[in-house]
């Protein structure tokens, strides 16, 4: 079985900017379970289905072809063959993903397909439950958390980078509704493994963040050196 790093915790804890460094430094696959649920989220919003019509979206989940691929540094979400962008991380679809995801019958499907690319090699997942569910057997388990108002500020500057007009109130209101929900969702809630090292990013650099999971990663017994240390030679 291929090593694995999970990392989990809430909205804006810095959980993309780490797993995708980590994932490009050692040469490892970059899966970001977060955008498999946005974008059945978008696809779900476009054909204009109710959230709360579970037959018609588990049909709908059955019907979509999900992909990732591409690089840490480029990764590629495609939806039913098609490549998605930044349609996927608008607030109403971040909303919908997050009420989709509250549905066993959505994770279950989602979680097969992220289970399924332990074959292709070793990798760096991050979401809500990649450590608790998805990989429970993962060599390195990080939580990562961060002050709410540390996570309002990275996730709103995340998003007017990406050229979305938001007000700080509105990211904050977000940040709330969708943690909530997470965490107290009878399925897979939003929950530290008990096994898992938990890091407070909030007053830490990205690349503190980095550098801790690397150790991490490292000083683990079946951590493949031989590969990473090539690729990061290269
Ligand atoms: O990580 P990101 O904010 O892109 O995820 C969007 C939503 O997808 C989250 O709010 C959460 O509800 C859901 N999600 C999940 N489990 C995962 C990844 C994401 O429930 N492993």
């Amino acid at each position: 079985m291929s090593f694995v790093i999970t990392i989990d915790g809430p909205a804006g804890a810095g959980k993309s900017t780490t797993a995708r460094a980590v994932a490009d430094r050692l040469g490892f696959l970059y899966v970001d379970t977060g955008a498999l649920y946005r974008a059945l989220a978008f696809k779900v919003l476009s054909l204009g289905l109710s959230a709360e019509d579970e037959p018609a979206l588990e049909r709908c989940a059955q019907e979509t072809r999900l992909g990732l691929a591409g690089t840490p540094g480029a990764s590629q979400v495609w939806l039913d063959g098609v490549e998605v962008g930044g349609e996927i991380r608008t607030p109403a679809v971040s909303e919908m993903s997050s009420r989709l995801a509250a549905r066993p019958g959505i994770r279950r499907q989602l979680v097969e397909l992220q289970r399924s690319l332990r074959v292709k090699g070793p990798l760096v997942a991050e979401g809500r439950d990649l450590g608790t569910v998805v990989f429970p057997d993962a060599e390195v388990k990080i939580y990562l958390d961060a002050d709410h108002e540390t996570r309002v500020k990275r996730r709103h500057q995340e998003l007017v980078r990406r050229g979305l007009p938001v007000q700080v109130e509105d990211v904050a209101a977000d940040l709330q509704r969708r943690d909530e929900r997470d965490r107290l969702r009878a399925d897979s809630p939003l929950v530290a493994a008990p096994d898992a090292v938990l890091l407070d990013t909030s007053g830490m650099s990205a690349e503190q963040q980095v550098t801790a999971v690397l150790e991490l990663a490292r000083k683990h017994p079946r951590f493949p050196h031989r590969a990473a240390d090539a690729r990061e030679a290269g």
